[in-house]
């Protein structure tokens, strides 16, 4: 008899990354130069480094996170990226056919991640205008819940007294993913970390333009970060990732550069976009969500044969939306002369 998968994961969709040959606007990466300082990085590796394990939980670079956010060392995290952590909080923070909220349209990990772990995600629904239904995640009673603040895929940030009021209310441990967090000018949850219930997630994939080599961690209560560094396990963080995260901590100069270009073309985009006669979101965030008159997926072909490459939202609650990553002028150009030439065209 062949062996047998688990029927939950037999039934759940694998997350597809888009795979074509384009500009690649699906995934929210950075697409801005390599900050130098990690080139240096890069250029002073050894390579014997690479026999030798990484350093069991990131104790240095947990130092240079603890310094920037004024938060113990004992309460930071490191993992591969800040969907691997949503994965260690579910595992550390749930039994099996346990609960976890979160607010569709999200992050679709934090639902795959969930199953996977035999426990049963909860949605929340964002209310019309994509706002955070702060009762009924309180209400769903779950053992976690994660608020994607600003979120993905709408690209809105959620007003922080609403967040400060679920984490008054929410029975569990409540992650505040700020993933997209440096390209708004709201202010963030970080004050919420010193709570007991309250994990704030960060990730180094968008703004740092690190998600080649996977790092993110969670700020949180020390005695709470103990346990779930047990579920980590020792050396989860490549070594060369270790260094290169901690440069890159240590220049958030980056970090502001790329925001500022980022804030002001997502303007200058969404313009015409609108210009156009197409329906671009407000957005706090690299990327921008767009309605248009046409199955998205149609739309995303058309684009793709144009040669850039958008996430379908087909699939999901928000049928006719692209989205689409915010970079550099050159590259938001090439989005904004596929949409031209696909509406010459008389549409997808
Ligand atoms: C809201 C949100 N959180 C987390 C992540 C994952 O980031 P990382 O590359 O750090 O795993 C993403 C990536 O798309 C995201 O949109």
């Amino acid at each position: 008899m062949s062996p047998e998968p688990r029927a939950a994961i037999r039934q759940l969709a694998a997350y597809e990354p888009v795979d074509r040959q384009g500009i690649n606007l699906s995934d929210n990466a950075n697409l801005f130069d390599t900050n130098p300082v990690i080139q240096e990085a890069l250029a002073e590796v050894d390579p014997d480094e690479v026999r030798r394990y990484p350093s069991g939980y990131s104790d240095e670079l947990r130092a240079t996170i603890a310094d920037v956010h004024d938060h113990p060392a004992e309460g930071v995290v490191t993992a591969n990226g800040s969907s691997d952590l949503i994965d260690l909080l579910v595992r550390t923070f749930t039994d099996p056919k346990g609960k976890v909220a979160y607010h569709p349209p999200s992050f679709s990990m934090i639902p795959l991640w969930t199953t996977c772990n035999a426990c049963d995600p909860e949605p929340v629904p964002l209310t019309d205008e994509f706002g955070l239904d702060g009762d009924a995640f309180v209400a769903a009673d779950a053992d976690l819940g994660v608020v994607c603040r600003p979120n993905n895929p709408t690209g809105n940030a959620f007003p922080i007294d609403v967040v400060e009021d679920v984490a008054d209310r929410f029975e569990g441990l409540l992650v505040v993913d700020e993933a997209y967090v440096n390209f708004t000018d709201e202010p963030d949850a970080m004050h919420l970390r010193d709570r007991d219930d309250v994990a704030i997630l960060r990730s180094l994939s968008k703004d740092a333009g690190l998600a080649g080599t996977r790092f993110g961690y969670a700020l949180m209560p020390p005695e709470l970060a103990q346990e779930v560094r047990k579920v980590r396990g020792p050396f989860r963080v490549p070594r060369i990732t270790e260094e290169i995260a901690r440069r890159a901590l240590e220049d958030p100069g980056h970090v502001d550069r790329v925001a500022k270009i980022v804030k002001e073309e997502r303007a200058r985009v969404s313009r015409r976009l609108k210009e156009m006669g197409l329906s671009p979101f407000p957005t706090e965030t690299n990327f921008v969500l767009v309605e248009t008159p046409w199955p998205s997926s149609r739309v995303q072909g058309a684009l793709a044969d144009r040669g850039v490459l958008v996430r379908d939202f087909g699939s999901e609650t928000l049928e006719a939306c692209f989205r689409a990553t915010i970079g550099p002028p050159e590259v938001n150009d090439a989005l904004l002369d596929a949409v031209e030439s696909m509406l010459d065209d008389g549409g997808p």
